[in-house]
């Protein structure tokens, strides 16, 4: 049985990626969590002729819901509107975020749990330390999902240079998600040379491709398409590695960087960071490698350094809001 829970089913990400997920045949369980029309969203998917059975569950069913849950992806939360940054949506997802973690705790400890809700540089540190606090935490199996980023960077590069396939491009991007703590390394797409102002111009729409999507949608939002394919490649990324006995698979995710303690000590040492974006290797309990950072330019360079102290009071904010309240 391979349970899979979305937690915010119903919402503008939930929905689409309720039924890209509907489209595995890993999952045999499709499990959608939300306060509000679960039920209608499952009956809804579970008319579609894939293996996998639907099941909604409604506000006061959160331990039905993930009870034996293999992965857990929490979109749960509110959305930016013009004018807001990741941050100003703190107040109200940071708590939705730690009870659905402490829900995760009591009904599915060993879990692998995909965070989508933002801020992602501080929900991620809220669901790790719930889970330290109930003493399961294993830091191989929490993932921020920044696939977005890299989505998008694959897609920006190909429209600055045409004979670049967005498709089979992967742009590593390192450090958070959100503005400056967004790190793309376009110096390491093979073969490709940009231009200072190339480089200026790519650097700042992938930066800022989320404030593109949240301008366009006028107050209804922000990306949920974009995010429902993003947020199902990375699922399936990890029901591939974990059971699917798939090796070698990439991704950047943002992720405890304890996960790898051998790889990532001296950038530990160095930063400070406990969190951090950076490609992961998968495999079957999970993260299997963090990939070493590459040699990156000195372009890159200054980006990081004005990512970190960014990072680190994100990190600090969200860790603290659970460990100042125990
Ligand atoms: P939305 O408002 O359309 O949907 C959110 C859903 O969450 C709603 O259905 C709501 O009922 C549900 N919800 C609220 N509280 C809940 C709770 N306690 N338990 C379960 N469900 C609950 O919003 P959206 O556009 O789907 O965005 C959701 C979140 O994802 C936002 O925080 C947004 O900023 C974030 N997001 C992240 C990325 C990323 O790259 N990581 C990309 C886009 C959006
Ligand atoms: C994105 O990058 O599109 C998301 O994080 C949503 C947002 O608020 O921009």
């Amino acid at each position: 049985m391979v349970k899979v829970v979305v937690c915010g089913a119903a919402g503008g990400i939930g929905q689409p990626l309720s039924l890209l997920l509907k489209q595995s045949d890993l999952v045999t369980d499709l499990s959608l969590y939300d306060v509000v029309n679960a039920a209608g969203v499952a009956a809804d998917l579970s008319h579609i002729n894939t293996k996998s059975t639907v099941r909604g569950h409604g506000r006061d069913d959160i331990d039905a819901a993930l009870a034996g849950a293999h992965t857990v992806v929490i979109p749960a939360g509110v959305p930016r509107k013009p004018g807001m940054t990741r941050d100003d949506l703190f107040k109200i997802n940071a708590g939705i975020v730690r009870d659905l973690a402490e829900g995760v705790a009591r009904n599915c400890p060993s879990a692998f749990v995909l965070v989508i809700s933002n801020p992602v540089n501080s929900t991620v540190p809220i669901v790790c330390e719930v889970l330290k606090k109930h003493g399961v935490f294993n830091p191989k199996k929490v993932f921020g999902i920044s696939t977005l980023d890299v989505v998008r960077s694959s897609r920006f590069v190909s429209e600055v240079d045409p004979s670049i396939d967005p498709k089979n491009t992967r742009v590593t991007v390192i450090g958070g998600h959100s503005g400056v703590t967004i790190v793309p390394l376009l110096s390491q797409i093979h073969g490709q040379a940009f231009t200072k102002e190339q480089l200026d111009t790519l650097t700042h729409r992938i930066q800022y491709g989320g404030d593109e999507v949240v301008k366009a949608k006028d107050g209804a939002g922000s990306a949920t398409l974009s995010m429902a394919y993003a947020g199902a490649r990375f699922t399936n990324v990890i029901l591939e590695a974990t059971i699917g006995g798939k090796t070698g698979l990439i991704e950047s995710t943002y992720v405890n960087l304890l996960a790898d303690p051998e790889s990532t000590s001296v950038f530990r040492t160095k930063t400070g960071l406990d969190y951090f974006a950076q490609d992961v290797e998968f495999g079957p309990e999970g993260i299997s490698r963090i990939v070493p950072l590459p040699v990156i330019s000195d372009y890159e360079q200054s980006l990081l350094n004005e990512a970190i102290p960014e990072l680190m009071t994100n990190i600090t904010k969200g860790a603290s809001f659970i460990t100042d309240s125990t």
